[in-house]
């Protein structure tokens, strides 16, 4: 482990991933009743499995946190199995046994995503904050959905999709132009209010935007690295994703 400023980062091999990201967030989830914000990409999905299986061997029991996401695209409803929501439920509520009641995501299908947006940042604050929150990191240096340019402390709103995001998650649809225009996220604000922060990032493709968010100048162009500005955050990189560090 080294660390940087407060960040401590953690290189390690592809197969000691997933277990050293869930011990990092179960460190910050002390106490009944934790808030654990999560990411909805790719990466953290090995992190989530860990935790099922934890819970599963009786490890852990995470049945008294709430969960809120990041965000969610703008046209999808809850049970779009492309939505945000979906997955939440899931791959994280649902095997990690948290209570469908304490699991929080902006509504993609409500008629005014402004107003969801200033409704999801008032239920995060309502909830007492983030105790630990879980972020991926775009190939942009995009944090959630913020992307460059996003000013550094502003909360919930609505965000029109970059190009390089909308074609870095064609994956997930059929064709590039059913990727979503617009996103509800939490703001670079919201995020830096979370106690705790683990950044995770796996893959070569990832590397120029870890080294940008890390040693690069915290600046709107990198919306990562305002990472830097916060004073617990742990990241978790593969060998891959590290290589320019
Ligand atoms: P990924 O997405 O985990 O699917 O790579 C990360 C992000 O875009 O924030």
């Amino acid at each position: 482990m080294s660390t940087l400023g407060s960040m401590q980062i953690r290189v390690v091999d592809d197969v000691d991933f997933a277990t050293v990201g869930a011990d990092a967030v179960l460190s910050g989830l002390t106490g009944a009743g934790a808030c654990l914000g999560v990411a909805t990409g790719g990466t953290p999905l090995r992190l989530y499995r860990e935790l099922a299986h934890r819970t599963e061997c009786g490890a852990i029991d995470l049945s008294s946190v709430s969960v809120v996401a990041l965000d969610e695209y703008v046209g999808l409803s809850s049970s779009d199995p492309r939505s945000y929501a979906s997955y939440v439920h899931g791959c994280i509520a649902g095997p990690l046994r948290i209570d469908p009641a304490a699991t929080f995501v902006p509504d993609g299908a409500a008629a005014d995503p402004d107003a969801e947006a200033r409704e999801y940042e008032a239920t995060i604050v309502g909830l007492g904050g983030v105790d630990v929150q879980i972020a991926g990191l775009g190939t942009n240096g995009h944090l959630a959905f913020n992307e460059p340019g996003t000013p550094i402390d502003g909360p919930c709103h609505v965000v029109t999709l970059s190009e390089r995001t909308r074609r870095d998650n064609a994956r997930y649809f059929d064709r590039r132009g059913d990727v979503p225009l617009r996103a509800i996220t939490q703001g670079l604000g919201t995020i830096r209010r979370a106690r705790s922060i683990v950044l995770l990032a796996s893959g070569a493709h990832k590397g120029p935007a870890l080294a940008a968010a890390l040693h690069g100048p915290v600046t709107t162009d990198v919306p990562a690295s305002v990472l830097q500005t916060h004073p617990n955050v742990t990241v978790v990189a593969d060998r891959a994703a590290a290589a320019l560090l």
